[in-house]
Order: C-alpha cells, then sequence, then structure tokens
C-alpha cells in the first residue's frame, strides 16, 4: 500500500506543548491555517465558524493565567479561537461537530507548515466559554469551542500510536 505525505501528516501530528519565540507566525502562514480550517467538512455545509486570531501579547498572556491547563500559552506566539455562530448551525449540536473538524483541519495544516500546535479545552466547561466570551467580546449566538495554541517548535514528537485492534470491532461488536 502506497501512502503520501497527507496520510502521514495525520498519522504524525502530535500535540505540542512548548513553543520558540521566534521566527514569527507569518501572516501567509496564519491565512493557510484558516483556510484548511473553512475547507472541514460541515453538516449541510452551513460552515457555522468563525475565528479570533490572538496575536496579542498581553491577551495570550491573561489566557494562559486563566486557563488552568494552558500555561504554555506564555511562549505561544498566536492562538485562533474558533467559535460555533449558533445561528448558522444545522440544529443545536452540530455547530461542535462542524467546528471541532475546523479545528483538527487546523491542528494538522499546522503540523504541514512545520509548526507546533495544541488544542486546548474551552467547550463545554462554562466559566472558560464565559471568560473567553468577555474577553473577546463576542456576541451572545458566538460559542467558542477550542483555543488552538501555535507556534514553531524544537520538540520532537513521540512516536505515532500503532494500531490498537481491540479498538476495532467488524460488522458487530
Ligand atoms: C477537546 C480537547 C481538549 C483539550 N484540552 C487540552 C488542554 O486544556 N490542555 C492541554 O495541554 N491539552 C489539551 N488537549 C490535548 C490532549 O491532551 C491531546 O490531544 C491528547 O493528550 C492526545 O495527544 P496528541 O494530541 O498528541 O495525540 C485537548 C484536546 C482536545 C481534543
Amino acid at each position: 500500500m502506497n501512502t503520501n505525505t497527507a496520510y502521514e501528516i495525520l498519522r504524525t501530528r502530535r500535540s505540542i506543548r512548548s513553543y520558540q519565540a521566534s521566527p514569527a507566525i507569518t501572516d501567509e502562514e496564519v491565512r493557510a491555517l484558516l483556510v484548511a480550517g473553512m475547507n472541514a467538512p460541515t453538516a449541510r455545509n452551513r460552515q457555522p465558524w468563525c475565528f479570533v486570531v490572538i496575536d496579542d501579547r498581553a491577551q495570550l498572556d491573561a489566557f494562559a493565567d486563566f486557563h488552568p491547563y494552558a500555561k504554555m500559552v506564555h511562549q505561544a506566539p498566536l492562538g485562533i479561537v474558533v467559535c460555533i455562530d449558533t445561528q448558522k448551525e444545522l440544529a443545536p449540536g452540530y455547530g461542535v461537530a462542524d467546528c471541532s473538524n475546523a479545528s483538527t483541519n487546523i491542528l494538522n495544516a499546522a503540523h504541514a507548515l512545520g509548526l507546533g500546535s495544541l488544542w486546548i479545552g474551552i467547550y463545554p466547561r462554562e466559566e472558560r466559554m464565559k471568560w473567553l466570551s468577555e474577553q473577546l467580546g463576542l456576541p451572545a449566538h458566538i460559542v467558542p469551542l477550542s483555543f488552538l495554541a501555535i507556534g514553531h517548535t524544537d520538540v520532537v514528537a513521540p512516536e505515532p500510536r500503532p494500531y490498537a485492534e481491540e479498538k476495532v470491532h467488524r460488522n458487530r461488536w
């Protein structure tokens, strides 16, 4: 079986929690990441997402101080908050799947661009959603789902997980 580069990107992506201060993430890279997110599959093609790009050091530091598992954001030069536009999702709940797909596309695109990335959980933790909504001035119908930390890294990712036969069922449980 032949595998291609895209397959290797999916297989080798890992959460990266250490970032380098330079080089900066370019506007072109940010745009490429967002394009990847915007090409994720969504229920009835509603694309109920919007993105808040954060490159302001004070805001990144405030988030790192607030969130219990986001101290590495003190180092990260870039955060992308993926949000659900609840006025556009197919029905309540679909936006979570749609915007999770966008989030994962962005993580994989970051890996493909040679960047490290990490999904930091926001939804469904009410206190995190509320805090981030206030900080970013989100309208009431915009719900933050994930905070994606992104940066150059020198971390060597661990080996990809092997195939796990016990997770797989054929035709029935
Ligand atoms: C919904 C969600 C929430 C997560 N929240 C955090 C978080 O708050 N802090 C963190 O360091 N990692 C977080 N992660 C990353 C996971 O810990 C990571 O994906 C998992 O350990 C598997 O590692 P891998 O991404 O390298 O495969 C989150 C991932 C997901 C999908």
